[in-house]
């Protein structure tokens, strides 16, 4: 499989964005972690900051939203300059969810949704159809630089059979602690899309370590 890389810019400098965002260059996607200190207990960044970077690239922009009721925000993080936008399906009713779903196809961008560590792989399911990307998180969101959550593989492995089966075309992503050592537990469990913040940006290297990261 062709494994597609997206660092976390959480791990940037933000004082230095730009120049962060071009060192990352042969990545595959520039992941943006969203949070609005309710759905996670931390802030970090906004509608202003996706719009400054979207000239800044040409990857598409991952943009990863750990914020409540997703619906009312989705569209505007389309307009900013967001390729692919993810909400979590723990974030509003399963009415919401499937409408953000419409709402970002709307406007021409990919879909996706997210699991938090203790959502079933089977909480999927009434969206597999409707998505480009489901991302399973291997660390409880909030913050970068954690443990990865090894025994988060086997919903890695049954939301690959999922895919498969359903819709295969849909990439699979992991997000949290994914470094030289886990990545390939990863790779092996299904995933196609690795999130990399900590271990990208603390690199010596960092295009060593993105095709290092590709196993
Ligand atoms: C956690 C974020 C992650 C995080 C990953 O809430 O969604 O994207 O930045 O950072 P590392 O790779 O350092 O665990
Ligand atoms: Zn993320």
């Amino acid at each position: 499989m062709n494994i597609k890389i997206s660092p976390s810019i959480l791990a940037a400098d933000f004082a230095n964005l730009q120049r962060d965002i071009q060192r990352i260059s042969a990545a595959d996607y520039v992941h943006v972690d969203v949070m609005d200190g309710h759905f996670v207990p931390n802030i970090s960044i906004g509608l202003p900051v996706v719009e400054s970077i979207r000239p800044t690239t040409d990857l598409p922009l991952d943009v990863h939203l750990m914020i409540e009721r997703p619906v009312l925000w989705v569209e505007r993080f389309c307009d900013a300059g967001a390729d692919i936008v993810t909400c979590h399906v723990e974030a509003d009713t399963e009415e919401n969810i499937h409408e953000a779903l419409r709402l970002i196809h709307a406007k021409g961008k990919k879909a996706g949704i997210v699991l938090k560590p203790k959502t079933p792989a089977s909480a999927v399911l009434p969206f597999i159809n409707e998505v480009e990307m489901i991302l399973v998180m291997t660390v409880e969101p909030g913050f970068g630089g954690q443990k990865f959550m090894a025994d988060m593989m086997p919903k890695v492995q049954t939301i690959r059979g999922y895919i498969d089966a359903m819709n295969p075309a849909c990439d699979l992503e992991v997000d949290g602690g994914v470094d030289l050592n886990t990545a390939p537990l990863c790779i092996n469990s299904g995933a196609n899309v690795l999130v990399a913040g900590s271990a990208v940006y603390k690199a010596e290297d960092i295009p060593q370590r993105i095709a290092a990261l590709r196993g």
